[in-house]
């Protein structure tokens, strides 16, 4: 009898697998899979390549893929990736009741892990925070040449200016990228840790970065940047308004899943308050769980009031954002 349930009980194991896709490379998250896989039983499978490649692949696979949950930045991919038919509807009831509502597609075809800010950067040499309020601001003649942001191209700025359309309009928003465009300090070059290497280089004052780049900077294992690091304070705008813009990592079941209970318990186990901390910590995010406390370098920056607007609105302006963007020549 007892010989039968251990039979049982190792097969089972055996066969008890998920597979994820993921652009995450960190080993904590590693460190997280082996936790899930010690709790559970079922081992985790990962594929690690940039969002864009993971999700050609996924198309290119089909019905066959052996994914079960992709793991992506910012919901324009994951907003893209439900619309090409990549992702299944979800109904958890651990994840609708943990995750807030805007960081969650209504149907579950994808749920916000960690979350980050697109904010305002300033050098602390020459900028004091009370010069800053709104990204709106920004366009004042006062920052002419003084700001720094990576191109159009980018899916960051494109869910920023999506933000723009969902609570301001199309003009406003057109407007505001426009004088953007005529206050940059230089075309639009690199990453976002290069605007803040810019800005201290003085090649401007102020730069339009996601927060968790500060944090890269400042646990770089290069000196330089560590010192670009620590040059850098974080400015939450439009704190008397609607926000400061917000955007997440997130991941969604795949349509082509074949351990599908499996791939759920894997996001449940994620969103956890457990997993929560480590895993948004390893890329210096806020944790999406309410209840967990994000890390001491990001209650450093202070709280901030967030964007109240459903996330998913940014993946169904993505177009017109990026139309707008060529317009106005943010290059
Ligand atoms: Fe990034």
């Amino acid at each position: 009898m007892v010989l039968g349930t251990l039979l049982v009980s190792s097969i089972a194991y055996a066969t008890s697998e998920v597979n994820v896709y993921s652009h995450r490379h960190y080993d904590a998250d590693k460190q997280l899979f082996k936790m899930f896989t010690k709790q559970t039983g079922i081992k985790v499978n990962v594929v690690n390549a940039k969002a864009n490649e993971l999700m050609k692949r996924l198309e290119k696979e089909g019905k066959n893929s052996p994914a079960d949950v992709f793991i992506t930045a910012d919901v324009g991919r994951l907003y893209l990736a439900q619309q090409k038919g990549l992702l299944q509807k979800v109904d958890s009831k651990f994840l609708n009741e943990t995750i807030p509502e805007k960081l969650r597609e209504k149907d579950g075809h994808w749920f916000g892990l960690t979350k980050r800010a697109r904010v305002i950067v300033y050098n602390k040499d020459r900028v004091k925070p009370s010069e800053l309020s709104t990204y709106e601001e920004l366009t004042n003649s006062k920052w002419q040449n003084k700001i720094l942001v990576r191109k159009s191209s980018n899916i960051y700025n494109q869910s920023l200016l999506a933000s723009f359309i969902a609570s301001k309009g199309k003009q406003e928003a057109k407007t505001w990228a426009e004088c953007i465009v005529n206050n940059m300090a230089r075309t639009p070059a690199g990453s976002d840790r290069d605007q803040m290497k810019a800005v201290v280089a003085g090649v401007g004052d102020v730069a339009i970065v996601n927060t968790y780049y500060v944090g890269k900077l400042l646990n770089s294992k290069k000196r330089n940047e560590v010192i670009v690091g620590k040059k850098m304070g974080v400015f939450f705008p439009n704190q008397d308004g609607r926000g400061t813009h917000i955007n997440i990592s997130g991941a969604g079941v795949t349509m082509s899943s074949k351990n599908r209970d499996n791939a759920i318990k894997l996001l449940e186990f994620l969103v956890s308050p457990k997993a929560q901390s480590i895993f948004a910590k390893a890329n210096y995010e806020y944790p999406v769980n309410p209840n967990v406390e994000p890390s001491d370098l990001l209650k450093s920056w202070g709280s901030f009031k967030e964007d109240a607007t459903p996330l998913y609105k940014f993946g169904v302006y993505n177009t017109q954002a990026v139309k707008m963007f060529n317009e106005v020549n943010w290059r």
